[in-house]
């Protein structure tokens, strides 16, 4: 059997990985360290963004989405990447933030999604993979790159997932190079009823709600600073940078 070429992105991204894998798993167009395996999802949201039917239900509804509501989607200005330079997109989904991402640092740049799920990213890798947008399959909670490795570090919509956010957000500050900036956006429902929505969602949904001020804690524990906070309909927008 004649072994596949590997794609151009992921020449430019197996070299940034803590522990490259002797024979990286390419299959489905994104990059695999999770062997293949299912993950345990955090509640039956999560279960149900790891199916193809929800892969594409998502992907069609955030597409309506970005063109209704396209300021949810807006970068804070001071988290704009550098043109040439390197971003992580954590909870990538679909591909579509990540592949702005990419034009955005241009093909000198990278742009590379991380996921979990598995048909989030068969979607990713078939409509988004460009020469410098490559995806890849690994747990937020481990991060395969080692500290300093990317100008900017996104999150859109999948920290609520994930369990240990703060963890999640210390991991991603790290992998920032010095003056490197993170941007995060979570929905959030509106001050008065964020306590009553996380209350009555629980454990039910595995879903986890936060405000400004606890998103602002946890960044000045990871070590950041300048944070700023934006909050447009049902998201906030929360943007920090690592110290030079
Ligand atoms: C609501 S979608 C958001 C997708 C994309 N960021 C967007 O805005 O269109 C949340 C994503 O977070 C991913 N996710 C959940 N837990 C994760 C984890 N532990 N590590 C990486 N991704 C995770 C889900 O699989 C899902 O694709």
């Amino acid at each position: 059997m004649t072994e596949r070429p590997t794609p151009p992105v992921f020449t430019r991204v197996l070299p940034l990985l803590t522990a490259a894998p002797e024979h990286p798993d390419l299959e489905r167009g994104y990059l695999d360290l999770l062997g293949g395996r299912p993950e345990a999802p955090s509640g039956p949201i999560q279960s149900f963004w790891e199916t193809g039917f929800g892969s594409t239900l998502y992907d069609h509804a955030q597409s309506i989405a970005r063109r209704v509501a396209p300021g949810w989607y807006r970068l804070p200005p001071r988290a704009r990447p550098p043109v040439g330079g390197r971003v992580l997109d954590i909870g990538c989904g679909p591909g579509n933030f990540t592949a702005v991402l990419g034009r955005q640092v241009g093909p000198a740049g990278l742009a590379v999604g991380l996921d979990v799920s598995g048909p989030m990213l068969a979607r990713a890798a078939r409509t988004q993979t460009s020469d410098n947008v490559g995806f890849i399959r690994a747990d937020a909670r481990e991060l395969p790159f080692p500290d300093g490795t990317f100008d900017l570090v996104t999150s859109l919509a999948a920290l609520q997932l994930i369990p240990a956010p703060e963890d999640v957000l210390a991991a991603a500050c790290r992998a920032l190079v010095p003056s490197g900036w993170l941007a995060v956006m979570v929905p959030t429902p509106h001050d008065g009823l964020l306590h009553v929505v996380s209350r009555l969602s629980g454990d039910r949904t595995g879903l986890a709600f936060f405000d400004a001020d606890d998103l602002a804690e946890q960044l000045d524990a990871a070590g950041m600073r300048t944070v700023h906070t934006r909050r447009t309909g049902p998201v906030l927008w929360i943007s920090a940078q690592r110290p030079a």
